[in-house]
């Protein structure tokens, strides 16, 4: 019987690859794309195209399949756009002063954030618990290391396929965490980005993410910043020392000790 998600490849010069991905992961592996036909159960493809790992859900084919991409796209654009230390993100981290922390971002999902961090300077230690997002990670993070234009960036990347409500102690004395657990969205789904939208049906609801601030305060040596909606209670319910506000979402600040100038 098959779980609900399997890898297969959509072309032969991909077979090695699909199997290694099953193998190291300990997913299920149905071979050719089109064998999909077959399997009516499942609800996620984890499909190697032309090297390169994307994962769609079955049922709504429309939206599209979803994949890490950091050398070109949004990434990218925001690389070259995205106003560098003065961004949110890189506020509400400490990025002043010249002081670049070791950030451990316990929630990690498509690396997304993590890679803003790296492109400034920071290393970035991420852990993702769900295999199949951190199979999406590593194989993004693979293709990265070969583009000599942002592997300087990626090489300040690692993963830890963990889930870092046990195991936050594994990243070694994070200056720095950072947490975007899933919230539960209030927006239509229409409104919600095609990619969002099968990246939320894969992961659901971070449901225990309240489960993540203890740790993480215990273990932070400056701060610990919460990505969360605008609408929703912060993390755990607990007032952080400082809050950035910005248009859909804020990032709350919890301080355990300042940050260090002229670092
Ligand atoms: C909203 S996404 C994070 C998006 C990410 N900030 C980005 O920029 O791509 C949340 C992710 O955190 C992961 N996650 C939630 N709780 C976790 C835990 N305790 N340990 C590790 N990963 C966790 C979920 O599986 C999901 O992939």
């Amino acid at each position: 019987m098959l779980n609900k998600i399997a890898v297969a490849y959509v072309d032969a010069v991909d077979v090695d690859k699909a199997k290694k991905v099953a193998k190291k992961w300990q997913l299920d592996y149905i071979g050719d794309i089109a064998a999909i036909k077959n399997y009516p159960k499942l609800l996620f493809a984890l499909q190697v195209n032309l090297q390169r790992l994307e994962l769609s859900k079955l049922d709504e084919p429309k939206l599209g399949a979803i994949c890490v991409d950091f050398v070109d796209g949004a990434t990218a654009h925001r690389r070259k756009f995205g106003g560098g230390r003065g961004q949110d993100i890189a506020k509400a981290v400490g990025l002043k002063h010249g002081f670049t922390p070791h950030v451990l971002d316990a929630t990690a999902g498509l690396g997304r954030d993590a890679f803003v961090l790296a492109t400034l300077g920071c290393n970035v230690t991420m852990m993702e618990r769900m295999p199949i997002v951190a199979a999406l990670l590593e194989d993004g993070l693979e293709r990265a290391k070969l583009s000599t234009e942002i592997n300087d960036i990626t090489d300040r990347m690692n993963l830890i396929n963990s889930s870092s409500i046990e195991n936050m102690n594994l990243a070694q004395q994070p200056d720095v965490i950072y947490l975007d657990p899933m919230y539960p969205h209030r927006e239509k789904s229409a409104a919600v980005k095609k990619e969002m939208r099968v990246f939320q049906s894969l992961v659901g609801e971070d449901l225990d993410a309240d489960n993540l601030l203890a740790p993480a305060i215990a273990l932070a040596k400056y701060r610990v910043v919460v990505k969360r909606p605008s609408y929703a209670p912060p993390l755990a319910g607990k007032t952080p020392s400082t809050s950035i506000n910005m248009k859909k979402n804020r990032f709350d600040v919890y301080v355990n000790q300042a940050i260090p100038k002229n670092n």
